[in-house]
């Protein structure tokens, strides 16, 4: 048998970092100065001006809506809201404890056994497929956060927009317009971020010509890690741990030394500050002054300082998971929804590089440069010690 290394220099890069590997005029991040376009418009002019709705069509159709395809959109979405029958007895009936980014596979793997566009594979069909599953996360994860606290679920209100009818299915109660506003912007600035590790399992998956709802499990799979949508979680439980802002920096300084790290810190493309982590960094201020409670932020505030002191020269500061926790925390959803409701926002962002991956489609299929043996015997099981 012949040699298979190969020889000479290789090219390789551990995490694909600065990889290419597509062509997208979805959104562009500037990670040397802290900005983030969608579709070239800045995220602060969509955070200020814009609705998750005119942001989710944005970026699904390439362009800002009319007054009337906005109207239009959004009318789709609150009519979509519902999910079928068979799926809220699924999810009312699932147990108590996983994590509820598992509950969310596990509603989404079982939505598309009814979905009417299921065999689709049009434009228009999968264009409807789409809008469904962002319009139906959000039940979904309001519903098994019902069930599992014993309360029952609350059906959408087509009056409500989609941030607020989030709040109101999960609480009972609509929400007052300043906190379903503030929902609102958290999602915009959840709604896309390129070819993240979600993204990109989503089009790998999608691009083996897989349904657009396999492709979006792969997404939340990946999401769910904390080195990924997972750390906004883990970031209100170290404010917690460390429980007082002078604590902070005993904390800190002893996770750098035992080579822990930080969550809500560093990100693979900004090497400065997030530009949705300063926009959520405002509202956590906000709400804090709002509910008179400080004690989070300013272990935060604290907590960025010394991050920024110690690491700032390496390019580490506060991603977007960093302060939405607090925000989240003051809209009342509970800490295990957090990722979920990432999910929820970003699944615009996920099917919007789908589509335009699958337009222009080509398998992704890397290589592994094989640093094995060259050449093992094989020893029969009787003989082997
Ligand atoms: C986001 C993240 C996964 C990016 O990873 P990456 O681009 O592969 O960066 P690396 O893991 O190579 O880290 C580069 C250096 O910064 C350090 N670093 C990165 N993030 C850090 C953090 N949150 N806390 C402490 N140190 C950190 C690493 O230890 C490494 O140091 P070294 O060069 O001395 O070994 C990483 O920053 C991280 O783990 N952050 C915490 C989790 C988090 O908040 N995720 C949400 C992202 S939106």
């Amino acid at each position: 048998m012949g040699v298979l290394k190969e020889k000479g220099p290789i090219e390789y890069s551990k995490g694909l970092e600065g990889v290419i590997a597509a062509l997208s005029s979805i959104s562009a991040i500037d990670g040397k100065n802290g900005k983030l376009i969608y579709r070239g418009i800045p995220i602060e002019m969509l955070a200020k001006y814009s609705t998750y709705e005119e942001t989710a069509y944005l970026l699904l159709y390439g362009e800002l809506p009319t007054k009337e395809a906005l109207e239009k959109f959004s009318a789709q979405m609150r009519e979509l809201r519902v999910i079928p029958k068979k799926v809220e007895e699924c999810i009312v009936e699932l147990p108590p404890n996983p994590h509820p980014m598992d509950i969310l596979k596990v509603a989404l793997a079982h939505s598309a056994l009814y979905d009417p566009d299921r065999q689709k594979c049009c434009r228009e069909g999968v264009m409807r497929k789409v809008i469904r599953i962002i319009a139906q996360l959000p039940t979904m994860i309001a519903y098994y956060h019902r069930a599992r606290t014993g309360q029952e679920v609350i059906p959408p209100d087509p009056e409500l927009s989609h941030a607020a009818n989030f709040l109101y299915m999960l609480h009972g109660k609509k929400p007052d317009e300043e906190e379903a506003r503030i929902f609102d912007i958290a999602l915009i600035l959840h709604a896309e971020h390129g070819l993240n590790a979600s993204t990109f399992a989503a089009m790998v998956t999608a691009s083996t010509l897989s349904d657009i709802n396999s492709a979006l499990l792969s997404a939340i799979g990946a999401l769910k890690g904390p080195l990924h949508g997972g750390a906004n979680e883990r970031v209100l439980k170290m404010l917690d741990e460390i429980g007082s802002p002078d604590k902070a920096e005993e904390y800190v300084l002893n996770a750098l030394k035992e080579k822990r790290r930080i969550m809500g810190f560093g990100h693979r493309v900004y090497k400065t500050y997030d530009p949705r982590a300063k926009i959520l960094k405002e509202y956590a201020e906000y709400l804090s002054d709002k509910y008179n409670d400080r004690k989070y932020i300013e272990i935060g505030e604290r907590i960025e300082n010394i991050m920024i002191r110690e690491l700032g020269k390496k390019g580490i500061f506060p991603n977007v998971d960093f302060y939405s926790g607090i925000v989240y925390q003051f809209l009342g959803i509970p800490r295990d929804l957090f990722t979920p409701v990432f999910a929820m926002a970003r699944s615009v962002g996920w099917a919007a590089h789908v589509c335009e991956y699958t337009a222009n489609n080509r398998i992704f299929r890397p290589r592994a440069y094989y640093i094995g043996p060259d050449y093992v015997e094989y020893v029969q099981l009787e003989k082997r010690r």
